[in-house]
């Protein structure tokens, strides 16, 4: 992960978690390289669940010695199930927490690849009821992140279908440091198949139900 994301990882934590208090509820969705989740295993949250799909993340997770999300912090929770990897696409896990009767006081959305349509149907179909009364929600937003335009649109776009999905947003507008990241292919860019991030504000988003 690079340096800007990392500090909107940390952004988003600090936004997610006011004060970052102990014993709170987390779901986190697409673990990457578990930067965010490190941030929120600091908080020692009561319950810690993480949802990640791809074969070879979980691989690492199960069998990397520098993997520190293994059985044993699963074992380490407050109590049996609360710190959690469920393998799985969330299309699948998230129903069966919703079914258990999971709530939690800050979730995380971040399943770079997958198109709007999906986060559109997470937080219409899922957020309002795995939210806690207080809780806060918040997603990566590289939504149309290539172009200002696309951007400021995404913006109205979501606006839109989070208040007709009950939901009330906020956004905190951060400054991105551009150094190494103004050319496709150069820099930061160097190796990475598509330069997915053009802008020099972030717009993170604090998201919580409407009322
Ligand atoms: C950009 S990474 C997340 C980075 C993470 N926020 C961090 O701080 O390291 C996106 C992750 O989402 C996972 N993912 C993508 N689609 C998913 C899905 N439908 N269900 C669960 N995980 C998914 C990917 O395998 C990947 O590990």
């Amino acid at each position: 992960m690079m340096a800007w994301e990392t500090s909107i990882m940390r952004s988003s934590v600090d936004a997610l978690l006011p004060g970052l208090p102990a014993g709170k509820r987390i779901l986190n969705i697409g673990f990457g390289m578990g930067i965010i989740d490190a941030m929120f295993r600091e908080t020692q949250p009561s319950r810690h669940h993480i949802i990640e799909a791809h074969p070879e993340v979980l691989k690492h997770v199960e069998g990397s010695p520098d993997c520190t999300f293994g059985k044993d912090w699963e074992a380490g929770g407050p109590s049996e199930g609360a710190y959690k990897i469920h393998a799985g696409k969330w299309q699948e896990v998230v129903p069966r927490l919703l079914e258990q009767g999971e709530l939690y006081d800050a979730i995380y959305f971040d399943t770079f690849g997958e198109d709007y349509s999906q986060l559109r149907m997470f937080f219409t179909e899922y957020v309002p009821g795995l939210l806690d009364e207080g809780g806060i929600f918040g997603f990566f937003n590289g939504l149309g992140a290539d172009r200002k335009v696309c951007y400021d649109v995404y913006t109205k776009v979501v606006e839109m279908h989070l208040t007709d999905a009950g939901l009330d947003i906020e956004w905190n507008e951060l400054d991105v440091d551009m150094k190494g990241l103004e050319e496709e292919g150069k820099g930061e860019w160097h190796g990475v198949k598509r330069r997915y991030w053009t802008l020099d504000k972030y717009r993170l988003p604090i998201i919580t139900l409407m009322g």
